[in-house]
């Protein structure tokens, strides 16, 4: 018995497909991903085609019984089916691959939320507002004991930070690359720079976790700091950060 042609090529193409499938996923025990899947198919109908039409009998064999279906008078009742389940069939293909969710939209992030006017941080209040690195003022007034606390910050940033946010202070420490959101590069213009000390001090001690609901849906890696250094030590660190990259913390009202 001969096979029609059309029914060869679907065939050919449903053996080709499930080959792909039976190859990768029983043999060589991988799923096979679906882009390539589609690509594979994609040379191969183009292929199929290209061999099914090589000549002008085969190209009319293939497509007889398209035509017929459409033209053909007798073929009435079929032509009526098919043209409603194929249409169907492509619903519900399409419905298959929509996912339907009902969740709201994806909130947008905001990368520097405003930080809460108090604080809550080693069991005291901090009024973030008026908040200032104490050890600031030695910059001018003594500054080789400045020093000491910026290789003392040097130090916590080492021992701590730079696992996430590089020894370069740049956001590409050893474990940044498994992070989402990745750790803040202290190099860009748009981190540090833009920040009064307090906010970092606000950032440091509470982490991820203290971030406020504006600025979800952070599932940040940053630690609680103040589980792990004292308060002294954050005000080094933050001091360090500052040094390294040259940036100078903002500060509002008295410039
Ligand atoms: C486990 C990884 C990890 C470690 C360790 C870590 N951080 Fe972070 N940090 C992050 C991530 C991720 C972010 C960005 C998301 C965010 O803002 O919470 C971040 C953000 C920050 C920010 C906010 C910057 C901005 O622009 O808002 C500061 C400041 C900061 N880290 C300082 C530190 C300091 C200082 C240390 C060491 C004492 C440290 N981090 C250790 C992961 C880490």
């Amino acid at each position: 018995m001969k096979i029609p042609k059309l029914l060869q090529a679907v065939l050919v193409l449903a053996i080709v497909y499930y080959g792909f499938i039976l190859v990768f996923d029983v043999i060589l025990d991988h799923v096979i991903p679906s882009s390539l899947l589609t690509m594979y198919m994609f040379f191969v109908v183009a292929g199929v085609f290209m061999v099914f039409t090589a000549t002008e009998e085969s190209t009319r064999e293939l497509v007889g019984p398209i035509k017929a279906l459409v033209e053909d008078p007798s073929k009435k009742t079929i032509r009526n089916v098919v043209f409603v389940i194929l249409p169907l069939l492509a619903g519900w293909y399409t419905y298959g691959k929509t996912s339907l969710s009902f969740e709201a939209p994806v909130e947008l992030r905001t990368i520097h939320p405003a930080p809460p006017s108090s604080m809550k941080a080693y069991g005291k209040r901090y009024d973030v507002i008026k908040l200032e690195n104490p050890l600031r003022k030695l910059e001018k007034e003594d500054p080789k004991k400045f020093k000491e606390h910026v290789a003392a910050g040097a130090k916590v940033y080492i021992q701590n930070c730079h696992f996430c946010h590089g020894d370069k202070l740049d956001g590409r420490g050893p474990y940044a690359a498994g992070l989402n959101p990745t750790p803040a590069n202290f190099q860009d213009i748009g981190t540090i720079a833009q920040l009064q000390e307090s906010y970092l001090f606000w950032r440091i001690a509470t982490g991820g976790p203290g971030l406020p609901k504006e600025a979800a849906p952070w599932i940040s890696s940053m630690p609680i700091w103040q589980n792990f250094l004292s308060e002294e030590e954050i005000w080094q660190v933050i001091l360090f950060l500052y040094d390294y990259t040259g940036y100078q913390p903002r500060s509002f009202g008295h410039e």
